[in-house]
């Protein structure tokens, strides 16, 4: 199994539970190895490997898996989850299925489980930012992700796309100023060291499904491919209690045993919201249809009026 974070965040605390699941399930006949903090390749190397069968297994950052399932675009688009619960409403039933199915059939790939990793906030090392006009002139790391480009655009930003795994040392070398990640993902990647300030906004809520190669399935027995999905979705309610139990300590440690400094976003996020959420009809067609995300408003709740 290919990580892309380091061990000791949201997609190890996935990735070992589930292996421990399917060890257990298998009685030992079945190990997971994992291979963590990008050693496989940037995530979206993995994606790419587990279609041709060169890794059985990877996490990734739902944006990282984007570029080849389009319509998962949909759990990126700007301001769209709001929080946890969001999150946890968009992958079960209906909405979750048909990604899944999707994601199957435009790229090889099945969707097992996922990691719920919190809201995105972003980290810079020049100062506070507390409106999107805080950012000029800054140099801010953004995923190989169209929609996330485009939300920085929008922000007023040209932002440089860069692979996950070379983003540590491109804050350390000062190539880029800063960067967006969950509280959990910060800490796990030791981005205090490099990055003071954070901004206690949530642009995108970071969901990262652990993936399967379909061929790499289809080689399990039927017994064993129900095993797998069975410790997948095990490990996936786990995955949300843990961001639950563990986030809000992560973030008060960022601040009292590694020197970061939180700032809230201004208004109430107004200028961020409406500034990013215009890209949204940008991004209609790739999704599946501004229908799609009336679809995904309504089920959470909200006025589909709002999609322009
Ligand atoms: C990214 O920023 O590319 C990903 O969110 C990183 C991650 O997988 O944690």
């Amino acid at each position: 199994m290919a990580l892309g974070d380091a061990a000791g965040g949201t997609q190890y605390e996935l990735g070992q539970t589930f292996a421990r699941l399917v060890e257990e399930k298998s009685a030992g006949d079945i190990k997971v190895e994992m291979f963590p903090n990008g050693q496989l390749g940037s995530e979206q190397d993995t994606v790419n490997n587990a279609n041709m069968g060169l890794v059985d297994l990877s996490v990734v950052a739902i944006n990282n898996l984007t570029p080849f399932s389009p319509s998962v675009g949909v759990l990126t688009l700007p301001y769209v989850i709001h929080g946890p619960q969001d999150a946890k409403t968009l992958t079960h039933g209906k909405i979750g299925d048909e990604l899944r199915d999707n994601t199957l059939r435009d790229a090889g790939i099945r969707i097992l489980g996922w990691a719920y990793s919190g809201c995105r906030r972003l980290t810079n090392s020049k100062g506070p930012v507390a409106s999107p006009e805080d950012l000029k002139g800054m140099v801010i790391r953004v995923p190989k992700n169209e929609i996330m480009i485009s939300s920085y655009q929008a922000w007023g930003v040209n932002p440089n796309p860069l692979a996950w795994s070379e983003t540590f040392t491109a804050l350390q070398q000062g190539v880029v100023d800063g960067q967006d990640n969950p509280y959990i993902t910060i800490d796990a990647m030791k981005f205090y060291e490099v990055q003071n300030h954070v901004t206690d906004s949530c642009y995108v809520f970071s969901l990262e499904p652990l993936i399967m190669g379909e061929g790499a399935f289809q080689d399990l027995s039927e017994a064993n491919q129900t095993l797998v999905l069975d410790a997948a979705k095990e490990a996936t309610a786990h995955s949300y209690d843990y961001l639950l139990a563990t986030e809000d300590s992560i973030k008060k440690s960022l601040v009292e045993d590694h020197g970061m400094t939180i700032t809230e976003p201004a208004n109430d996020e107004k200028e961020w919201i409406a500034q990013a959420s215009s890209i949204w009809p940008d991004f209609y067609d790739s999704i599946g249809g501004r229908d799609k995300l009336v679809e995904v408003l309504e089920v959470l709740g909200r006025d589909p009026a709002s999609a322009p």
